[in-house]
């Protein structure tokens, strides 16, 4: 009974610098059996790849088969949007496999007056029609959570929420400055509940199967698939410069962005904005969030071979700077927020710190100094990062970091 009880209490909290552990910080340059990495080739062949098969192993879950976008409808458009500033458009995907289908809506903005503009592609956590206040957008008919202050009952959108999360996307600052954007509710690819019977998972099955197995995909790979499905359309709509698509993302949609950007090296960059636990931020440091309490409150974001590191980070012979490693040499920006200590900004920065060897062997700029820079004083290189002062958000602040960094390191 006494052992019983002790795993069911979860470990305290640490907010206190003196209580992180001790612990070694995996090289990114050497490979599990120990031998150097010294060229962009030996990276490419050998330590990428087993990272990334870890990763795949252990942490997100692998993707058990590929699945192409059936179809896609583009179900409105608008040359004149957002009083004549955009073009808008709205497009469903649709995927087919074992009788089920599902399928998920892109609403892509784009700056009038550019050709093939770049552009961000990141989820929405209520809904397309909750990051702007244009009426044409269309509301979303999957499962939604509750939200008394956005209006949201039974589990279901309507017009009450329309524009309640505009405070997140800087719309107009980012056409302003020559980007499209791109978002989709990610409760379309898979609904955010511990439910593997229903989502992009459900189709993907083998007979008689009802949930992923231990090393296969749980939701921040099925949300980083979609983000995957969105680019492969993008190729094919000439409106879009494909090849400038930057994967942006925050908090658990953060933590899918690194996973997205990761997985798939179309990604032009990749943004984490206050991803914590799971995303930017190192595992090995407990600080804040931790495995054990992520799995416990989220367990189906992860595959179920996470589990075994609950409490027992140790065993992990990766970290999180090891998922950063993986975008390199494409530019990444990783962000924090000054007040979001349950996503442990120190270990967010080093990180990235640590991961920046990598960018190294490809002469780019990374994170060159282990000092942290202090809050709203950016440092902009191939691999950025910023503190900023507020809470667990998303803010023009951040959007302003973003589309300089773009514009120097994407564009
Ligand atoms: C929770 C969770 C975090 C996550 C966050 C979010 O706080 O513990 O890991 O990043 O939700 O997605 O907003």
């Amino acid at each position: 009974i006494f052992m019983l009880s002790m795993s069911i209490v979860q470990s305290q909290t640490v907010y206190d610098e003196s209580k992180v552990p001790n612990f070694k910080v995996p090289d990114a340059l050497l490979t599990f059996k120990g031998k150097k990495i010294n060229s962009v080739k030996k990276w490419e062949k050998v330590r990428r790849p087993e990272l990334l098969h870890y990763f795949k192993n252990k942490v997100y879950g692998r993707i058990p088969k590929t699945l192409e976008i059936d179809s896609y409808t583009v179900l409105e458009e608008d040359s004149n949007a957002l009083n004549g500033k955009a073009k808008r458009k709205q497009i469903a995907l649709s995927f087919k496999h074992n009788n089920k289908s599902l399928s998920f809506t892109i609403l892509l903005y784009l700056p009038k007056e550019e050709q093939n503009p770049p552009l961000f592609l990141g989820y929405n956590f209520y809904g397309n029609h909750t990051i702007t206040n244009d009426e044409a957008v269309l509301i979303s008919t999957a499962w939604t959570r509750n939200n008394e202050s956005f209006g949201i009952k039974n589990n279901s959108l309507d017009e009450a929420s329309r524009g309640k999360r505009t405070h997140r996307w800087a719309i107009e600052k980012i056409l302003k400055a020559g980007y499209g954007l791109a978002t989709i509710y990610y409760g379309e690819v898979d609904p955010d509940t511990n439910d593997f019977s229903d989502g992009i998972h459900s189709l993907l099955y083998n007979k008689n199967q009802t949930q992923p197995k231990p090393d296969e995909w749980g939701s921040i790979a099925a949300w980083s698939w979609g983000m995957s499905r969105a680019l492969d359309y993008f190729e094919k709509d000439k409106d879009v410069n494909a090849n400038k698509v930057i994967a942006f993302g925050h908090s658990r949609l953060g933590k899918t962005s690194l996973w997205a950007g990761a997985t798939d090296q179309r990604f032009a960059g990749v943004i984490s904005n206050n991803s914590g636990c799971g995303g930017a931020a190192l595992s090995k440091r407990k600080f804040g969030e931790t495995i054990e309490k992520i799995n416990h409150s989220f367990p189906h974001w992860f595959c179920d071979n996470f589990k075994q590191f609950n409490n027992n980070e140790e065993a992990l012979v990766v970290d999180q700077h090891q998922l950063l490693s993986l975008i390199a040499p494409r530019p990444l920006y990783v962000a924090s927020a000054e007040e979001d200590q349950w996503a442990d900004p120190k270990g967010e920065f080093l990180s990235a710190y640590y991961a920046s060897p990598v960018w190294d062997l490809y002469n780019k700029q990374g994170i060159e100094h282990m000092q942290m820079p202090k809050v709203n004083e950016p440092i902009h290189s191939t691999v950025s990062y910023h503190i900023r002062s507020g809470k667990h958000d998303v803010t023009d602040y951040d959007w302003e970091n973003y589309i300089k960094w773009a514009d120097t390191f994407v564009k």
